[in-house]
């Protein structure tokens, strides 16, 4: 993860935006993951809470074990965003949550639709001020993010 890869603009165009939608962060957590079941339903399966499946993403998304999960993910993104300036202080904490979701048959790709996902969600609770600075800024923290991430399906099953 590259230290200073954001500007001092971006990191502040974050931060407002952040604070927007950090205040009821399962409200747009559920924004984000209706819209990924709507772009990938084969993401459904993945989530199963005491070996049971999800019969539809409105059953999913109404589950407190899901819920708590939006939870984590949203906490995730607040961990970044608290850390604009020192990325790489994450690194080693976001490389073990890419391994821990690979072992649940993530596959690294669906990172890509996760992130279209956030950007709908934050134009949805943005409107006018989701402008395309605000955009580039969160398309650059997101794929620093997934980047992190993603070292965690490089890392060989011996390596553990
Ligand atoms: C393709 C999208 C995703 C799928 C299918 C997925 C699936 C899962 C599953 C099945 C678990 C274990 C059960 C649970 O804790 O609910 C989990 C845990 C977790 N996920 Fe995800 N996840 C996705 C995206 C994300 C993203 C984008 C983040 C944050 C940036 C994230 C953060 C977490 C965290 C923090 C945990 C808990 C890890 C731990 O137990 O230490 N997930 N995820």
């Amino acid at each position: 993860m590259e230290s200073g890869m954001l500007s001092r603009t971006q990191q502040a165009l974050i931060r407002e935006s952040w604070r927007r939608v950090s205040g009821s962060p399962v409200q747009h957590g559920v924004v984000l993951f209706s819209r990924l079941f709507d772009l990938d339903p084969d993401l459904l399966p993945l989530f199963q809470y005491n070996c049971k499946r999800f019969a539809s993403p409105q059953e999913c998304l109404a589950a407190p074990e899901f819920l708590d999960h939006i939870r984590k993910v949203m906490l995730v993104i607040d961990a970044a965003v608290s850390h604009l300036e020192d990325l790489p202080c994450l690194e080693e904490y976001l490389c073990n949550l890419g391994k821990k979701h690979q072992a649940v048959g993530v596959k690294v790709e669906s990172f890509s639709t996760v992130g279209e996902s956030l950007l709908y969600m934050l134009e949805k609770c943005l409107g006018a001020a989701f402008s395309p600075d605000v955009r580039e800024a969160w398309i650059e923290l997101y794929s620093a993010v997934v980047k992190a991430m993603q070292r965690g399906w490089e890392v060989l099953p011996e390596g553990d």
